[in-house]
């Protein structure tokens, strides 16, 4: 297994549509392995392929009490509405309110081929759907005002004008981030 470099706000992949998995072999379930490993270590809730710089439609999640890898992840029955604040492994140290559906049934592929469905809400309904959003090259902030979102993303560049691309994650402050 591998820790991967997770890729940062600025970096193109994060703002590319990933593509459909039509193979379940050895080499996805070693990605998988990987991305839980990269995830643990950074304490997030949700890790999509595309912050580790492949525009594949993967994403680990870890929250309440669900641990599970999601292929090709589809969302419906999405109902009611919840605020909390989200962050994001690839915008550290940002955090913002986002309004989302308060419960999902989630409907994917686990890493052997298998299809599954959940009925999730609360965090775990959260994180989905913010991994979901990666997978269509779409970031959190994007769901804030645009006034909101400019002071973010201004703010945010100001404090990690040192920060390239990509970054190794390393253990942080436990709030939840994906
Ligand atoms: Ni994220």
């Amino acid at each position: 297994m591998a820790i991967l470099p997770i890729h940062l706000l600025g970096s193109p992949v994060l703002r590319e549509h990933a593509a459909e998995v039509t193979d379940f072999d050895d080499a996805l379930r070693a990605f998988v392995a990987d991305m839980f490993e990269t995830m643990d270590l950074a304490m997030g809730v949700g890790l999509a392929a595309n912050q580790v710089g492949r525009a594949t439609r993967v994403a680990v999640i870890d929250a309440d009490d669900h641990r599970f890898a999601m292929i090709n992840p589809t969302v419906s029955n999405a109902t009611g509405s919840a605020s909390a604040d989200e962050g994001c492994l690839s915008i550290p140290e940002a955090f913002a309110e986002v309004t989302r559906p308060e419960r999902i049934t989630l409907s994917a592929f686990d890493e052997h081929g298998a299809p599954f469905t959940l009925e999730l809400d609360g965090l775990a309904a959260r994180a989905v759907q913010h991994e979901i959003d990666h997978l269509d090259g779409v970031l959190f902030i994007d769901h804030l005002s645009m006034l909101k979102k400019q002071l973010l993303v201004k703010r945010w560049k100001k404090d990690n004008k040192g920060l390239g691309l990509t970054r190794m994650p390393t253990a942080e402050e436990s709030e939840a981030k994906g």
